[in-house]
């Protein structure tokens, strides 16, 4: 939990009153927030609660609040395609990332998946984040940087298809056009029983995925995709947004298990809550 009062270098996110949209911006003295509403003084901000209201050199009326993680990932600044905060929240649970965790992920991208994965393994645990364009690295790095989150985080340059670094991690996440070409590298560097995890966006691709984990011995397959809705929130005509994003991605688990001679077909094995 942040403070219980604005401080320099704090995010705070700012709510409109009469408006749908908000604002988010770093607290620093003597800045001064241009917004189309109006000038925002941090100074007038800082030493005050959260959650204070106040107006803009134009009287237009705003409340300050602490920004959620999920504020900050639909913010990341990015040249990639980056994962949806609803599919980085289930992952997160699917593949028992909490403090302590030792993680890997490719690619790095923009890094808003390596900023929720920072965050959650906490300073007990790693993120090993994989991407073989500089320059989305560099990006990746000054987004965590400005979260104070890349302490947590191993940056390789690095192609995967030369496979990972390190062994018996926890957990492993792919965001690549092309996982199914990975998948004996993601192998070798997951621990006997470990969390593999894939998003890709279309069918094709998911596929392909599902053939080459069942070539390489992986157990308790899922495929799923997650569809949200928002609603908008008025009491007396209570109904759904007009617009809602209608597709991210398919998202695919599933658990490295012996091989050889024990090696169970995976379509014996799906989970056991997996409808048919
Ligand atoms: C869709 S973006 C990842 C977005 C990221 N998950 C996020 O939330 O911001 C895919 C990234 O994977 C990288 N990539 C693709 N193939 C790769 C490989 N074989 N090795 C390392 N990085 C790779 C690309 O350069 C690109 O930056």
């Amino acid at each position: 939990m942040p403070n219980p009062v604005m401080q320099p270098g704090d995010f705070v996110h700012i709510l409109w009153a009469n408006r749908e949209r908000t604002a988010l911006f770093r607290l620093q003295p003597a800045g001064v927030y241009h917004s189309q509403y109006g000038i925002i003084r941090h100074d007038d901000l800082i030493g005050q609660p959260w959650g204070f209201q106040g107006q803009t050199h134009r009287g237009e009326v705003f409340y300050a609040l602490p920004p959620s993680l999920e504020d900050l990932l639909r913010r990341t600044p990015r040249r990639t395609q980056i994962l949806f905060p609803k599919d980085i929240g289930f992952l997160l649970l699917k593949m028992s990332i909490g403090p302590g965790t030792q993680v890997i992920e490719a690619g790095t991208g923009s890094g808003a998946l390596t900023t929720a994965l920072a965050f959650y393994v906490g300073d007990q645990g790693r993120v090993f984040s994989y991407e073989r364009r500089p320059e989305m690295q560099a990006l990746a790095r000054k987004n965590l940087e400005a979260l104070g989150l890349a302490h947590r985080v191993t940056f390789h340059l690095h192609d995967i298809a030369q496979g990972f670094r390190e062994r018996d991690v926890d957990a492993l996440f792919l965001d690549v056009p092309t996982p199914e070409a990975y998948i004996p590298q993601a192998r070798a560097a997951l621990r006997p029983g470990g969390f593999f995890g894939a998003l890709v966006p279309t069918t094709n691709q998911v596929t392909r995925l599902l053939e080459a984990l069942d070539q390489h011995g992986f157990a308790m397959v899922e495929v799923c995709e997650l569809l949200l809705r928002y609603y908008k929130p008025v009491p007396e005509r209570l109904r759904p947004t007009d617009r809602m994003v209608a597709h991210t991605g398919y998202l695919i688990f599933a658990r490295p298990v012996q091989t050889g001679a024990e090696r169970t077909k995976t379509a014996q094995t799906r989970a056991p809550h997996a409808p048919d």
